[in-house]
């Protein structure tokens, strides 16, 4: 039987170091979305993986990212979200343009040579698939389409047109688990029909109905919607899609809907998640809330999970699990690319 990643892995801050090293770094990571910077002179500060950046759309209209991080000490340039024609570093009033440059630091005319051109902020790779923005902070980044596959045309196939969605909210969680337990619990719907009743009831989750695939970094679950379920609409089929490392993109059967977020790891036992609704413009109020009423319930469902994992893991008595075969695959395929970007 295949057994599962050591679990001294779950916990160890050596191993959140090289994950941080070998895959985090050179990762196209989501990081929000258009909607957030719709005019000429506005930026948001975000996370491409654990990295700081902030996204920018300066007066030329271009999109950029940067690491939120002041070339002078170290200090995080930008909070939040804005409309400015500069960013100003709290700690020592270093002010920076939204193309990155660095427009003035207070007593720079008292340093002989003071390399201003040399000092903007470190621009980092962007990419946008429909209204969803990735950063990738790594040196030579692959362009966002390879690494995305063939999750777009999949999505366009099933008649999902995501220039049409409308930004919804943001979910947001802290859990204590590792970031690997959490997508793991992603990864597999055998604990669908137990620990998911409300699920199970609308979506068909047992093997044969329930299929799950892999195409290199990309793991998708296409699940049939039942037929006495209360979720009509065009869409006939959920599709979960998981792109290695770390991104959870679900879209349920019905009306125009995805939900898109990371799992960024805070520590070796503690993850960040969030997760960004979209909606089709034309779809309505009433149905947009059953959708997210249910969907959270399955939410707090999978933290209990995912946190009892963390629990039953750390107790250092056991040195692994096993994986079923067949219901587990994908969890296999993300041990493999997980262990093999680790191995020497
Ligand atoms: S750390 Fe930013 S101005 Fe000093
Ligand atoms: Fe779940």
């Amino acid at each position: 039987m295949q057994t599962t990643l050591p679990y001294s892995w779950y916990a160890d801050p050596e191993i959140l170091r090289r994950e941080q090293e070998r895959i985090f770094r050179s990762a196209w990571q989501y990081v929000g979305h258009e909607g957030q910077l719709p005019e000429p002179g506005m930026y948001f500060a975000g996370h491409a993986g654990r990295t700081p950046v902030v996204v920018t759309r300066a007066r030329d209209d271009v999109l950029r990212a940067f690491v939120n991080v002041c070339r002078h000490r170290g200090f995080p340039v930008a909070e939040g979200a804005g409309r400015r024609e500069t960013i100003q570093c709290p700690y020592h009033a270093w002010t920076y343009g939204l193309d990155g440059s660095l427009r003035s630091a207070p007593r720079s005319d008292e340093e002989p040579g003071f390399p201003r051109e040399e000092l903007g902020l470190v621009p980092a790779a962007i990419g946008t698939w429909g209204p969803f923005l990735f950063v990738n902070t790594g040196p030579d980044p692959e362009p966002l389409d390879d690494a995305l596959g063939s999750m777009p045309a999949q999505v366009a196939e099933l008649g999902l047109d995501v220039d049409d969605l409308v930004f919804h909210s943001r979910w947001v969680a802290d859990l204590d688990a590792n970031w690997k337990i959490v997508c793991e619990n992603f990864l597999e719907c055998y604990h669908c029909q137990v620990a998911h009743p409300a699920f199970a009831e609308v979506i068909d989750t047992s093997s044969d109905a329930y299929a799950l695939s892999t195409e290199g970094r990309l793991s998708s679950q296409r699940g049939p919607v039942r037929e006495t379920a209360r979720l009509d609409g065009p869409l006939r089929r959920s599709q979960f899609h998981f792109l290695w490392p770390n991104l959870g993109v679900n879209i349920f059967a019905g009306y125009p809907n995805i939900s898109i977020g990371p799992m960024i790891p805070l520590s070796p036992e503690r993850t960040h998640r969030f997760l960004d609704y979209f909606f089709g413009s034309s779809v309505e109020a009433g149905w947009i809330a059953d959708l997210m009423e249910f969907d959270t319930q399955v939410g707090k469902e999978d933290r209990g999970l995912v946190e009892g994992v963390q629990r039953g893991l750390a107790s250092g008595v056991l040195e692994h699990g096993v994986l079923m075969g067949r219901a587990e695959q994908l969890i296999g395929h993300f041990q493999q690319l997980t262990a093999g970007a680790l191995a020497d």
